[in-house]
């Protein structure tokens, strides 16, 4: 399984340095065919130690330049950063990301060999339109996409279960996981949208899914560190 920490714009240099090392000291008794990774906010990278992969939330697609607010390779590469989310909803949504901006960031990232967990999701308004919809509109942000690059991690967070308290429900995940799996050979696929301690069997217990991406549940250490060891 896949645990992967979203911290998104929460925590700062100091609260993830001590949450790493509590994460550390809890870590000692993880499966060792389990994977975790954590995504802080870009101000906590660091070079960090453990049994853990630290990845940036964002970075622009470019070594460096003039590009104002952004971080590009340059300064991955000083914490020796190699993963990557891409195309979260909250980046498509707030940031106003095109499926074109977020394919061009895909392409030069798999260029750079980073290893990518990219998200897709659909809005309240599409899922409430049917199965079909929901899988026109996930498959349009699969559009440019190289669905056989090997170190592609698929993220599916459905937008109205995310930050909600409102997981989709078993069936939800395993209708679209399992549709998903079609298009995407031997893709990993994690389940994203209010996984926290109290859901986190059930979830990794449905077929097709291969790990979960956690936010608000993933902030506090003991929270994460309990779904990890379920
Ligand atoms: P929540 O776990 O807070 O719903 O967030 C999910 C998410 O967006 C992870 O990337």
């Amino acid at each position: 399984m896949i645990y992967a920490a979203n911290f998104k714009t929460n925590h700062t240099r100091k609260s993830t340095q001590s949450y790493i090392q509590a994460l550390n000291e809890k870590l000692g008794a993880k499966k060792s065919e389990d994977k975790v990774y954590i995504f802080p906010p870009m101000t906590a990278l660091d070079l960090y130690e453990g049994a853990f992969t630290v990845g940036t939330q964002n970075a622009y697609p470019a070594h460096n330049g003039a590009f104002t607010g952004e971080i590009g390779l340059e300064q991955l590469d000083e914490f020796d950063i190699k993963t990557i989310l891409i195309g979260h909803s909250e980046r498509r949504e707030v940031l106003n990301e095109s499926q074109d901006k977020v394919s061009q960031k895909f392409s030069f990232f798999k260029t750079q060999n980073f290893e990518i967990i990219y998200c897709i999701g659909e809005p309240l308004h599409i899922r409430e339109q049917g199965f079909e919809s929901v899988m026109h509109y996930l498959l349009a942000q699969l559009d440019g996409i190289d669905m056989h690059y090997e170190k592609l991690i698929v993220a599916y967070e459905p937008i109205w279960a995310i930050g909600t308290g409102r997981s989709a429900t078993t069936d939800e995940i395993l209708t679209t996981h399992s549709a998903l799996k079609k298009v995407m050979h031997d893709i990993p696929l994690l389940y994203g949208g209010s996984v926290k301690p109290a859901n986190i069997k059930e979830i990794t217990d449905i077929s097709g899914v291969d790990g979960v991406l956690v936010g608000s549940a993933s902030l506090d250490v003991e929270s994460f560190s309990q779904m990890v060891l379920s």
